[in-house]
């Protein structure tokens, strides 16, 4: 098990470099913590650490993002918090993203647990309190 402790906003360029060093080859990640834990927040810092100049976003209307990285490397945000079935998941295409290789970072990943790929990276967000986080996985 991995800690990652998040010391507020400002940590986060910090603590999103760590993540990456740390997180191995895995392309799916998938982000578990409660409503407002720092998802998007997390994932938004990531980006910026991976050279993605689009504006990331939790893609509320339409499941999925696409962003490219500093290298023009696709890389897929999705947010499942408001789907009703796992064939609207399905009906995106989601294997197909899930076994592109890109990287693919998932909010609420609870909602398609079954289709999570066998080697998805679980990373657990804690609040410990308003300025601080803990990333586990
Ligand atoms: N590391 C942090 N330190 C301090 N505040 C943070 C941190 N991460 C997130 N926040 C704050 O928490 C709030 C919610 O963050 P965010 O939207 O990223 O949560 P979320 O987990 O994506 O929520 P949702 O479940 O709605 O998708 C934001 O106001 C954000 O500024
Ligand atoms: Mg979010």
């Amino acid at each position: 098990m991995t800690e990652i402790i998040i010391n507020g906003i400002d940590d986060l360029p910090r603590a999103a470099r760590a993540f990456l060093d740390h997180k191995g080859p895995v392309n799916v990640v998938a982000f578990y913590g409660s409503m407002g834990a720092g998802k998007t927040t997390f994932i938004t810092a990531l980006c910026e650490e991976l050279g993605v100049r689009d504006v990331v976003n939790s893609p509320t209307f339409t499941i999925v993002n696409e962003y490219r990285d500093g290298a023009g490397h696709p890389v897929f945000h999705f947010d499942f918090y408001r789907i009703n079935r796992l064939s609207e998941a399905l009906d995106i295409g989601l294997f197909e993203y899930f076994d592109s290789g890109a990287l693919c970072l998932v909010e609420w990943p609870e909602m398609i647990e079954e289709l999570l790929p066998d080697d998805a990276l679980k990373v657990q967000i804690l609040v410990e309190d308003a300025e601080t986080r803990t990333l586990l996985f």
